[in-house]
């Protein structure tokens, strides 16, 4: 009985605290919040840490350069148009030349 009502505990904590792991890693990602967030996370994710997406700071037209090359040299399979725009707004918004000019001047 004991035993039974221990893994009853045991296993209603697993449910719950998976959510919370599951938030914790979309957190880790340090993409800033914006429309198009969630397909980087998804698209990007695949081969490397988004960090190397964050570390980036580019303008719209080095963005879209940087997806072609990304599909042609290193193995991304092309992106549906519509995810694409999404994925392109985003960066161009939110991983911009000037996001990382204010990065650097604020140490
Ligand atoms: C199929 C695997 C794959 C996917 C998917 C992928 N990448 Fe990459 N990416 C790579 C590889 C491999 C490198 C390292 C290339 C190198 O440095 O030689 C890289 C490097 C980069 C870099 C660093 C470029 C630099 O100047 O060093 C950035 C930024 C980047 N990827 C952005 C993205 C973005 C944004 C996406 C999503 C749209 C994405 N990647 C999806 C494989 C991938």
């Amino acid at each position: 009985m004991a035993r039974s009502l221990f893994a009853h505990i045991f296993f209603g904590f697993l449910l719950v605290s998976a959510p919370i792991a599951w938030g914790e890693e979309d957190t880790d990602s340090d993409l800033p919040p914006g429309e198009g967030r969630e397909e980087v996370e998804i698209y990007c994710s695949a081969c490397h840490s988004l960090k190397i997406v964050t570390q980036q700071g580019l303008s719209r037209a080095d963005w879209d350069e940087l997806l072609v090359w990304m599909v042609d040299e290193q193995g991304m399979d092309e992106l549906p148009p519509d995810d694409r725009k999404l994925v392109l707004d985003y960066l161009a918004k939110h991983i911009s030349i000037e996001r990382v000019r204010e990065m650097r001047k604020t140490p």
